[in-house]
């Protein structure tokens, strides 16, 4: 069986996730970490499945919920293909924490991929990625290493960049504030990925709990969910000579 697993609060990783799994030609079980968070734990894999596994990097690293729901899984010796997609600054110690959670699970890493997305704070950085050359290099990418399973070549573990201790995070300071337009229909509160929106009061966010994932702000049919201007302007400017030009995506085979 092939898996695309992948944590998308705005859709970006799964857009690059989608290219991704484009060559497996639709013979593709997706398993979305939001919608249905219990399904992956639901799974049983063997050693004949291939897992694309795509999650965005948040402070350099993987968001913290999405290791919480992958240490619950037993891989069984499933190879993974590891993608960390992000806002066009640095994935840091991203794929390095996901190919060490995923291992520790009982995954084969056999590759990972860095690609780039719009970001999801500054939509400024990596604007409108990942575009149409994206799409054909993250294809491409995906065409060697479905060449390089079909030969066997996975013992090999391929040399993903980052470094242990992981850099240290803990969260920005951006959460959403809800506008008088909320009417508690309560969709946020039943996606909310970190479960920082009470279903008795969506009107309100658990700033301790939110892990600005901007997944509440991108789903509220009534656009009720906003986040600071002039927060995201601080962050444009610390973050912006590092968001610098066009990043590359990268194969690491
Ligand atoms: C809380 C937070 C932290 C982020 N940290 C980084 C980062 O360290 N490096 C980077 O290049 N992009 C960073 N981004 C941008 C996201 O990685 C990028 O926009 C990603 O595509 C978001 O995935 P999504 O569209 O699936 O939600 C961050 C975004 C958020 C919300």
């Amino acid at each position: 069986m092939i898996y695309e697993i992948f944590f998308s609060p705005t859709g970006g990783t799964k857009k690059v996730a989608d290219a991704l799994s484009a060559p497996f030609q639709g013979n593709v079980t997706r398993v979305d970490l939001i919608k249905n968070p219990r399904q992956i734990q639901t799974i049983s894999f063997t050693g004949g499945d291939v897992c694309l596994v795509a999650v965005p990097a948040y402070g350099g690293r993987v968001p913290g919920t999405v290791v919480e729901q992958l240490r619950q899984v037993k891989g069984n010796g499933a190879k993974a293909v590891l993608a960390a997609v992000f806002g066009n600054r640095h994935i840091d110690d991203t794929l390095r924490e996901l190919s060490d959670t995923l291992k520790a699970a009982g995954f084969v890493c056999v590759a990972g991929v860095e690609a780039v997305a719009e970001h999801s704070l500054v939509h400024r950085f990596g604007a409108g990625r990942p575009d149409a050359q994206d799409i054909r290099e993250l294809t491409g990418f995906e065409e060697k290493i479905l060449a390089a399973l079909k030969k066997g070549d996975w013992e090999r573990e391929p040399s993903l960049p980052g470094n242990y201790p992981y850099k240290s995070y803990s969260g920005v300071a951006i959460k959403p504030e809800v506008t008088e337009d909320c009417i508690s229909c309560g969709v946020c509160a039943g996606e909310c990925p970190a479960n920082a929106i009470p279903e008795e009061n969506p009107g309100s966010t658990d700033r301790e709990r939110c892990i600005s994932c901007m997944h509440c702000v991108s789903i509220c049919p009534r656009h009720a969910r906003k986040i600071s201007g002039e927060l995201v302007a601080e962050t444009e400017k610390r973050i912006e000579a590092a968001c610098a030009g066009r990043k590359e995506n990268k194969l690491y085979l």
